[in-house]
């Protein structure tokens, strides 16, 4: 094993070093101990409901609603099939994903995110001030609201960008709406309660690419998190990666399963349901033996929305796991500046 070296404050590449360029982890992206992978990218459990969605709309809906919530309940992640997403669209998105990341160098830095500009292209998660980089490549952009996409910073190369991109952010934003109202049921509500909660839904997608790393034990390809949002619909390739946990030190990898989505509930849905259901506590992991992509599309409620317990869903003996009201917009960032304050202590301890 080679030596580790210390965390310092390396400047962010602007690309994750090729098998031929490293042989060897660079320091930037060495994990501590504790945050190391405890289980390999393919060591795959079933233990991550999947969920068929064939019929919901009829006879089956009672039997996908118990499903939801026996899922939501226990992991906060399950997997959905039958979902309506058309396979020769999932096909093309992905397709389209990974031509962008053999792209040469300069066609993916006309799209440098560094230096504040939203959406684009750049190594690892672009939150300010990490000291351990995540091994990723990622390409993100904005869809939804209609007027958030910023067609300047969406890629012309590889060709057919914006209609295969336009098409599945509509597909996803639909099938998001049919799981937060039988999300909504299962909670007990009326069926547009947590769309009408999130005011006029966001919808951002991320692309994940996760190049082959040297050595994998000791770093992550995205760090352990819960999502911001309300549900997060990932699609993910045939590699593995995914791993999910309940208490942070029995991990378990989410076997990948051809033409599902995986669903996450993220911190908004948590509070609206006054904690009844888990925001997955997940992270990737990566692989010396082939690169892997996924692509997440995170349904988020508008900036202004209110983060609260949905009415109804606290009975009158039930503790509220909120003090006050707060927006959206706020808890984002104080999630932000705890996960960043957490990375201080933890720099400091050192
Ligand atoms: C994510 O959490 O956004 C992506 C996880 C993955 O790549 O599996
Ligand atoms: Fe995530």
């Amino acid at each position: 094993m080679a030596p580790v070296q210390s965390v310092s404050a390396a400047p962010v590449p602007k690309f994750l070093p090729t098998e031929n360029e490293a042989k060897v982890l660079q320091s930037i992206f060495v994990r501590d101990e504790d945050e190391r992978p405890k289980v390999a990218y393919n060591e795959f459990s079933k233990e991550i409901p999947i969920i068929s969605l064939a019929g919901m709309e009829g006879e089956e809906r009672g039997r996908v609603r118990e499903e939801v919530r026996a899922a939501c309940e226990e992991w906060g992640i399950f997997q959905v099939l039958h979902h309506g997403v058309p396979s020769d669209l999932v096909h093309r998105m992905s397709q389209l994903s990974r031509s962008f990341f053999a792209l040469p160098s300069h066609e993916k830095l006309k799209f440098d995110m560094t230096g504040g500009k939203r959406g684009g292209f750049v190594v690892s998660s672009h939150l300010q001030g990490e000291s351990v980089l995540d091994w990723r490549e990622i390409f993100t952009y904005f869809s939804y609201p209609l007027r958030s996409r910023d067609y300047s910073r969406w890629p012309q190369n590889p060709d057919g960008w914006r209609e295969v991109v336009e098409e599945y952010s509509q597909e996803l934003m639909k099938l998001a709406c049919k799981l937060l109202e039988i999300i909504s049921e299962s909670l007990g509500l009326e069926p547009q309660a947590v769309t009408k909660a999130c005011l006029d839904m966001d919808q951002k997608v991320v692309i994940n690419f996760y190049p082959k790393c040297p050595q994998p034990d000791m770093t992550l390809g995205l760090k352990r998190h819960t999502d911001p949002g309300t549900i997060t619909l990932l699609l993910q390739d045939q590699v593995g990666g995914l791993q999910a946990t309940k208490d942070g030190l029995n991990w378990i990898t989410v076997e990948p399963v051809e033409g599902a989505f995986v669903v996450n509930l993220g911190d908004h849905m948590h509070y609206l349901s006054n904690g009844k259901y888990k925001n997955a506590d997940h992270q990737a992991v990566v692989n010396a033996d082939t690169s892997r992509l996924s692509i997440a599309t995170f349904q988020n409620p508008a900036q202004e929305a209110i983060v609260y317990p949905l009415e109804g869903v606290v009975k009158a003996e039930d503790k509220c796991v909120m003090e006050e009201p707060i927006t959206f917009a706020q808890m984002y960032s104080h999630k932000m500046n705890r996960d960043l304050e957490l990375a201080r202590q933890k720099k400091l301890a050192k």
